[in-house]
């Protein structure tokens, strides 16, 4: 049976939808590379929530199309700017992103340390290839509004990125956005 969804260009919202997820600062701490600067903003600020999405998923059978809508706020941890917590597809499958409103960088890297990495702003279209993990990192003053689009059977890996993270960083350097060697990975690389 056909389907649709809205997208709320004002709201930043897409519905109706299957699943809506909140993601605050405490669940992310030790996704940036200074903790202790994330423990301090969270002192500061309170929990606050560093992304959002809606999505419209299928159960685990393939065949079908997950999408979604994700809403990024602006923000720094130190010099790193706010990022998803990222993850690999179990399977071998593609996704797709497309900007709406805002901009920031959608980083790719393959399980032996590949890095890619590719501006996602408004009217942009990133194909993410199978094999790549991928996280989303808002470089902007504004929140970054993006559609993604995924098989329904990809599913999730979010260990690899938990234990090793990303090989690279985006850090603010004389205030734009510069990818940086992540010192951490260089210690433990993703194998
Ligand atoms: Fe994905």
């Amino acid at each position: 049976m056909s389907f649709g969804s809205k997208i709320d260009a004002v709201k930043n919202l897409l519905e109706p939808f299957t699943n809506h997820k909140v993601v605050k600062l405490s669940s992310l701490r030790d996704y940036f590379s200074e903790p202790n600067e994330a423990d301090r903003v969270l002192k500061e600020r309170g929990d606050v929530v560093v992304y959002e999405y809606y999505e419209r998923i299928f159960g685990e059978g393939g065949g079908h199309i997950n999408f979604g809508l994700t809403v990024m706020y602006p923000g720094k941890i130190g010099r790193e700017y706010f990022l998803t917590r990222g993850h690999f597809h179990e399977k071998d499958a593609a996704e797709i992103y497309v900007g709406l409103k805002g901009v920031g960088y959608i980083l790719m890297q393959t399980r032996d340390g590949k890095v890619e990495a590719r501006v996602i702003e408004p009217d942009t279209v990133v194909y993410v290839p199978p094999g790549y993990g991928h996280r989303t990192i808002n470089t902007g003053t504004e929140p970054l509004v993006f559609f993604f689009a995924y098989p329904s059977d990809a599913g999730h890996d979010y260990e690899a990125v938990k234990e090793k993270g990303f090989a690279k960083l985006v850090v603010e350097e004389n205030g734009k956005p510069k990818l940086i060697d992540n010192p951490k990975y260089l210690m433990s690389p993703m194998v």
